[in-house]
């Protein structure tokens, strides 16, 4: 297990991530705060923002919500494919995934056979995601989220999703008790963790609590 002890001033002085990262890419469920957290990572690194969601409603010219009434979701799903083979060609870029984009069995393979990727899931019990998100809806300017409505289904998917997530993850982070400033440097500091333990096979670690893929 890594064990972590933070930069002592992460706001400031972005450290240059090893030549190997040209993409970083975050996963998890709704609420994960994979867009929060990736948006500051992109900043701390100097690299493009891209939200897989927003492609996706680019793609369509709807909004989630509105492919979700009109198309389906199924066709949700293949729009996400098409997005993401053009986010995972821009280098140095932090994406942000849609929670439900892991689902898929191409975005899965992407992921695993697209160079110079490292994935990290964001983390946190099922309970704690739901209550982010009622807490992000109160926001008028929040995109709904169809797949939340029905809380036992959404359980459902996080329990059908959350091994997946973590087979697809380099690195596991807790995010239970963070705020997403915080959880940046913490991810900075696991990449170079894991360049420093080259050429060995990348840690699959979490700084909170230690985990296999
Ligand atoms: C979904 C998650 C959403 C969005 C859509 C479906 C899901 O993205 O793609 O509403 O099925 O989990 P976020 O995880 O960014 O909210």
């Amino acid at each position: 297990m890594n064990t972590l002890s933070l930069p002592a001033n992460p706001a400031t002085a972005p450290i240059p991530l090893p030549p190997q990262f040209t993409r970083l890419v975050l996963t998890g469920f709704m609420g994960a705060g994979k867009s929060t957290v990736g948006r500051l990572l992109a900043d701390h690194l100097g690299w493009t923002f891209l939200d897989l969601d927003t492609l996706v409603e680019d793609l369509a010219g709807l909004s989630i919500p509105e492919i979700f009434r009109t198309l389906g979701e199924a066709a949700l799903r293949r729009l996400e494919s098409r997005a993401l083979v053009r986010a995972l060609r821009q280098p140095h870029t932090v994406l942000a995934l849609g929670g439900g984009a892991p689902e898929t069995l191409t975005n899965r393979l992407l992921l695993e056979q697209t160079s110079g990727i490292a994935v990290i899931f964001l983390d946190a019990a099922f309970p704690i995601l739901f209550d982010r998100c009622l807490l992000q809806a109160l926001n008028p300017a929040a995109t709904p989220r169809p797949n939340l409505v029905d809380p036992a289904s959404a359980e459902a998917r996080f329990l059908l999703r959350r091994p997946l997530y973590r087979r697809l993850a380099h690195h596991i982070v807790d995010t239970s008790a963070l705020a997403s400033a915080a959880i940046v440097p913490l991810i900075v500091d696991l990449l170079l963790t894991q360049q420093r333990n080259l050429p060995q096979q990348p840690k699959i670690s979490s700084p909170l609590h230690p985990t296999s893929r």
